[in-house]
């Protein structure tokens, strides 16, 4: 059932918690204070680069995977969409290793590229939730989330899951090619290891989400803008409010807003800026004011430091705990997921069966 909750979307969001922690607790050894990951089939001091593969919002975990990765493990990452990256024609290298993301474990583009991979000598590492699905039986390795069965055909806690997932993924690598010095590992796992907590904190945001979806019911779009591991936050964040409430958002990284859609800016059309404090604040912060400069209507969502900054320019901000930069988008997912939800229900569309969608993609 929906445990008391009008949809299943929204029991899922209020689930993240809780899953996030059991995903966490495959990886996390609390008597430690350590992340580990069982045997990798492959040296991860030898690679020289890494794919990753997926489609929809297991594609946009991916994108924050590839920031992580190359930060922390300080490997390149190149990562695709499955749909392109099986007819492109890439060359591929025997011995390297690919990460493929799947809710489902069964995405028709996202399989048919694991195979692919597979018959190129590539190592595959799949990241799924469900466990009895084709990508868990046919890759050499599999991180399982623990997500536990996702109905709503927007993926939420399936999301989460996956990033905490793929962290976990880039610090060990981090530590196997000796990439993350001691202390900065035990500052991060703790960091890690605090995020269930602060996800629920974020859920006390739910009220404020929702009376900020009422100004957004009637609107003819929605663009999204962030930084960093924000940025493809702010995608899934767009995504979730196309395919839910039928109204057209988009996302850019806000360093590319002068580069055409700023164009677009005026009170018409509300802007949600992703800012957690970290190094690339001031670099959005600055964007932000171009955008109040030009009349747009900013929904800032930041911390306390961010909102000690912006407040006065802009037309709401929501407050996030302040935590290490590198889990931020663990929790900037929820707000996101929480506007397109409301405004959603709002609208009156079917939240849970959005129109033209399935839940799991089986053909191309
Ligand atoms: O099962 P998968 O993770 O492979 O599914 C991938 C996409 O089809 C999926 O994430 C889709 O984008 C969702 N509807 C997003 O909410």
């Amino acid at each position: 059932g929906k445990g008391g909750h009008r949809h299943f979307m929204l029991k899922e969001i209020y689930e993240q918690p809780a899953v996030i922690g059991d995903s966490l607790r495959t990886f996390l050894d609390p008597a430690r204070g350590t992340i580990e990951m069982k045997e990798m089939p492959f040296d991860p001091g030898r690679l020289t680069r890494m794919l990753i593969v997926a489609c929809g919002t297991s594609a946009y975990a991916g994108m924050v995977a590839k920031y992580w990765i190359e930060q922390l493990a300080r490997l390149p990452v190149d990562v695709d969409v499955a749909s392109e990256f099986r007819y492109r024609d890439t060359p591929l290298t025997a011995g390297e290793v690919a990460v493929f993301i799947s809710q489902s474990g069964e995405t028709a583009d996202t399989l048919a590229a694991m195979r692919h991979a597979r018959a190129g000598g590539v190592v595959t590492i799949a990241v799924v939730n469900v466990p009895e699905s084709s990508m868990a039986r046919e890759a050499d390795l599999v991180l399982r989330t623990k997500a536990g069965p996702e109905i709503g055909v927007a993926s939420t806690k399936a999301f989460t899951c996956q990033l905490v997932t793929l962290v976990c993924l880039a610090i060990s690598l981090g530590r196997a090619r000796g990439t993350i010095d001691t202390a900065r590992d035990q500052k991060l796992t703790q960091a890690i290891a605090e995020v269930p907590s602060r996800v629920a904190d974020v859920l006390n945001n739910d009220g404020r989400m929702r009376s900020i979806a009422e100004s957004l019911v009637h609107v003819t779009g929605v663009l999204y803008v962030g930084r960093g591991t924000a940025f493809p936050i702010a995608l899934e964040g767009a995504l979730k409010f196309k395919e839910i409430s039928y109204i057209h958002a988009e996302a850019y990284a806000a360093g590319e807003l002068k580069h055409g859609p700023i164009a677009l800016i005026d009170d018409g059309l509300p802007v949600v800026a992703l800012a957690p404090s970290g190094p690339l604040f001031d670099k959005t912060a600055s964007n932000i004011e171009e955008i109040v400069a030009r009349r747009g209507r900013v929904i800032l969502i930041t911390d306390e430091a961010g909102a000690a900054r912006l407040s006065d320019l802009v037309a709401e901000v929501v407050v996030l705990p302040t935590v290490d930069p590198v889990v931020a988008p663990l929790l900037y997912a929820l707000p996101v997921q929480l506007l397109a939800y409301h405004t959603a229900v709002l609208k009156g569309t079917d939240v849970d069966q959005p129109r033209n969608l399935a839940k799991s993609v089986t053909v191309e």
